[in-house]
């Protein structure tokens, strides 16, 4: 499968990476607004000169949107309509709406449509993930997430905490992944409790920190906080809690444990996992080596997809993208309401 790849900024340079790294996957070239950071991305690769060209390229399959959110809907929808199979970054766009258009192009143009949830990918959310999915931690009770950086000191451009091209602040960031990991541990979520504040950096608009009570369909509870003044470094980690064990996924370093009991409050067993060859790896190459890993997994599965294959991994979908965004604008909403506000059902 031929991807073109439009932005040519930071996450673009690891997804050329993955693309070329990917088995069946090759990299077919680059639109940027800039044309010479597209220069430079392509390489030997083609250079696009306007999205219309690009989307229509009869030489390329599908197209990765590495551009900012506030573009995604235009780039993918047209791209859909143009029958391409389309891989849109995180946050899948920046309003529900936007997501919608994109969702419902996808249905027309019968082609796939998914969202970057990379950290679905991550050895240790996969050990979590497993733990819950074969009954080693009992009954699942609750998961609780946490995800933070150093907020406006990690950023390089001013449009990652603009609200009218984000849609948010540290939930469509840093925090939609974790939304996402959430979701994807506990199943479907019915309603959203929630509270964001943002005094410390002062931002217009967009939240610095928001804290989430996530009630699941089948009765789980989760509890979510996602930080821009999280001022140990950037880390996150995912906890499942059930009535036999818990699982634990952390990042940075890499690290999963799980202890398990034969009853409640039983003999605890704990095995934990550090990764050793990851920390290695990621102290000579850095923590791109870890992303590239990651999204080049995701390659794979988006092609299987693509092909009416079953996924080997935990690809997100659409329907996942947009679920994401749904729950972030849940917590605005409930902010002001003061009440839990209720989901939709399926889309
Ligand atoms: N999976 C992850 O963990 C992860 C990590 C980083 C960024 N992202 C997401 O990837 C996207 C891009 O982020 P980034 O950090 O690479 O940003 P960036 O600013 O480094 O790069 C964005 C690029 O898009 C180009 N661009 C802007 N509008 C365009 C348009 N209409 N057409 C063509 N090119 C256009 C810009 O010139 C720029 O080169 C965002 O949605 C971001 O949230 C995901």
């Amino acid at each position: 499968m031929k991807f073109g790849i439009v932005g040519a900024g930071a996450i673009a340079q690891l997804r050329k990476k993955a693309v070329e790294a990917a088995q069946e996957a090759e990299f077919g070239g680059v639109l940027d607004i800039d044309h010479e950071k597209a220069k430079v991305l392509a390489g030997s690769a083609r250079v696009f000169s306007s999205l219309d060209e690009i989307i229509n390229s009869p030489d390329l399959d599908a197209i990765i949107v590495s551009t900012p959110p506030d573009t995604h809907e235009e780039i993918a929808v047209a791209a859909l309509r143009a029958g391409k199979h389309v891989l849109v970054e995180k946050p899948m766009a920046n309003s529900i709406k936007a997501c919608r258009q994109m969702l419902e192009a996808a249905r027309e143009s019968g082609t796939v449509l998914t969202t970057g949830f990379n950290h679905r990918y991550f050895p240790a959310v996969k050990a979590l993930k497993e733990a819950v999915e074969t009954g080693a931690i009992g009954q699942l009770s609750y998961v609780r997430g946490f995800t933070g950086h150093t907020g406006l000191s990690e950023f390089n451009s001013t449009w990652m905490y603009s609200k009218d091209v984000m849609g948010g602040g540290a939930l469509f960031d840093n925090g939609i992944h974790m939304i996402d990991l959430i979701h994807h541990i506990m199943g479907p979520i019915s309603s959203v409790y929630g509270k964001s504040a943002s005094d410390i950096w002062a931002l217009d608009r967009v939240e610095e920190n928001a804290f989430a009570i996530l009630s699941g369909a089948n009765g789980a509870i989760g509890s979510l906080h996602a930080s821009w003044t999280e001022w140990k470094g950037y880390h996150f980690y995912i906890e499942a809690y059930g009535s036999k064990g818990m699982a634990r996924a952390f990042y940075a370093p890499m690290q999963s444990m799980i202890i398990t009991m034969d009853k409640p409050g039983g003999r605890p067993t704990k095995k934990v996992n550090y990764y050793l060859p990851l920390i290695v790896r990621e102290k000579l190459k850095g923590w791109q080596s870890t992303a590239i890993r990651t999204l080049t997994d995701e390659i794979s599965d988006f092609i299987r997809l693509a092909g009416a294959a079953s996924p080997l991994g935990p690809i997100a979908t659409a329907d996942d993208g947009y679920r994401a965004i749904e729950i972030a604008n849940a917590v605005y909403s409930s902010t002001e309401s003061e009440c839990a506000t209720p989901l939709e059902g399926a889309v």
